[in-house]
């Protein structure tokens, strides 16, 4: 398969691309490295993006900024970074990005816990999260040609404790295979309209 994995480049992505780089052909994107540049936050640059790296069978994000803040203190600007980032980035990934996927390709998008189990200062985070799940039980119910989508939806993984610790007292880290597998699931298997859960019900 050829796999385009924006942000493949992150702390979740460059583990998932290495994965998938055993066995498929994997291209990544981002805005300051990997093979092709592209900023999420803006349509024409990932208008260009598919056009330069053209058709492929599989498009995974695992990118996308959210604003942490009290919620006292977000400001209407601030709501904007996560809708304009991790919400309207992935929509236009797939809103754009249908046009270049194979027959029986697949979309991938990535979420987190906090639409489940959000903690203080993620109002804005939980938000786009639990939006991106309902797009994508919706979009699943249209997109031609055997094309499927599903989100990968994990909690604070392991590579990234030190960043994220301090907001989730008690959470369990994800382990990065357990993690990875999510994004196997969706790219490899066969379902569509997945949210794909990885962590417990906490
Ligand atoms: N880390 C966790 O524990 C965790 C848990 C659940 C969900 N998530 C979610 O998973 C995603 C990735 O998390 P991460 O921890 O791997 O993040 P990360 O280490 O900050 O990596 C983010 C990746 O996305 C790229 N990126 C950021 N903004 C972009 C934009 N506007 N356009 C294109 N590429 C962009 C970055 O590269 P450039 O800077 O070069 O653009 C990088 O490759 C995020 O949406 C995060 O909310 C993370």
């Amino acid at each position: 398969m050829k796999i385009l994995i924006i942000g493949g480049s992150g702390t979740i992505g460059k583990k998932v691309s290495k994965h998938f780089s055993k066995k498929h052909e994997v291209i990544v994107a981002a805005r300051k490295s990997g093979d092709v540049a592209v900023d999420m936050t803006d349509s024409r640059s990932i208008e260009a993006m598919f056009e330069s790296v053209g058709n492929v069978d599989a498009v995974v994000c695992i990118a996308g900024e959210a604003k942490w803040a009290a919620f006292d203190a977000m400001t209407e600007e601030d709501f904007y970074i996560g809708l304009k980032s991790k919400l309207m980035g992935q929509v236009n990934m797939v809103r754009i990005g249908q046009k270049y996927l194979n027959d029986g390709g697949s979309f991938t998008l990535s979420t987190g816990i906090l639409a489940d189990h959000p903690v203080a200062f993620t109002t804005s985070a939980a938000m786009v999260n639990g939006g991106i799940h309902s797009f994508v039980k919706a979009a699943s119910l249209e997109l031609k040609n055997d094309i499927r989508i599903n989100v990968v939806s994990s909690g604070v993984v392991e590579d990234a404790v030190e960043k994220y610790e301090a907001y989730f007292p008690g959470h369990n880290p994800i382990p990065m295979k357990k993690v990875i597998n999510g994004y196997v699931k969706s790219v490899e298997g066969k379902g569509t309209g997945e949210i794909i859960r990885m962590y417990d019900n906490c």
